[in-house]
């Protein structure tokens, strides 16, 4: 690993919790069960990759994989935010397969984790989405792509859905129901919560027909990730870049992309 960035937060725990957080691999892997137009578009994304990445020594994959041993040498949970796979190719689906199966886990997708080619989910046609989202549930029974949460020495780590730029009510209700518990809580997500895409108001997707009732849910869970006390902090990717903030009275933070050989290693006391 090129960058481990080391994170302490503060949750009054008795004993610490270690959490490897990984995000934006973009794994771009094609095999024979791929079209020609996706092989020489994944081809074109590697070069991008490897440039953005100031040509680091060593491959996404390669990364993924030290992230994998990384995270059980270390007893840390290995949190993973989304866009591991650039685009929904087989190559890339059987990819993240090869390096995660048999490793423990949690996972919450990104929008490329949808996508058929490098455009926004949102300018796909109608009934898009869809179908694409429940390909990815057909491939990775493993994990819930909407939510999951799980307690380690009486912290609350949640992984919620935002990769559209919204939370669905489904996510909502869940989340607040982990808010009854009253442990404290790191939430991670695909989308950073000060990202513009998901502070809008108004529907912006008609490619998933949402409606202004579904915002209003939205901007209900996004107020309380950034004000309510038991939200230690909020974890997130999508930017490739690393960025902490304060939002609201909590504070945010963003993971660079794994592709560039960067990872975050939070530890919680
Ligand atoms: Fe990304």
């Amino acid at each position: 690993m090129e960058k481990v960035i080391h994170t302490v937060l503060h949750a009054g725990l008795e004993k610490p919790v270690k959490i490897l957080h990984v995000t934006d691999v973009h794994l771009v892997e094609t095999n024979d069960r791929d079209t020609e137009e996706h092989k020489a578009l994944e081809i074109r994304r590697r070069a991008i990759f490897r440039a953005e990445g100031n040509f680091p020594p060593y491959t996404q994959n390669e990364y993924f994989e030290e992230a994998v041993r990384m995270a059980e040498e270390l007893g840390a949970l290995l949190m993973v935010t989304g866009d591991v796979m650039d685009i929904q190719t087989q190559g890339n689906i059987e990819e993240f397969h090869r390096i995660i199966d048999g490793h423990d886990a949690m996972f919450t997708p990104g929008g490329h984790e949808h996508q058929r080619i490098c455009r926004r989910t949102m300018e796909e046609p109608d009934g898009y989405w869809i179908g694409s989202r429940q390909k990815l549930k057909d491939a990775f029974p493993e994990f819930d792509m909407d939510f999951s949460s799980r307690i380690i020495n009486g912290l609350n780590v949640i992984a919620a859905d935002n990769s559209l730029d919204y939370f669905n009510a489904e996510t909502v209700r869940r989340f607040k129901a982990e808010l009854e518990k009253g442990l404290p809580i790191v939430i991670f997500f695909h989308d950073p919560i000060w990202d513009h895409m998901l502070n809008v108001t108004e529907p912006t997707h008609p490619n998933v027909q949402l409606t202004p009732e579904d915002y209003a849910t939205s901007h209900e869970m996004i107020d309380l990730i950034n004000n309510h006390p038991l939200i230690v902090a909020s974890i997130a990717g999508h930017g490739h870049v690393e960025a902490e903030k304060v939002v609201g009275k909590n504070r945010a933070f963003m993971t660079p992309g794994l592709y560039r050989g960067a990872c975050r290693l939070i530890e919680i006391v």
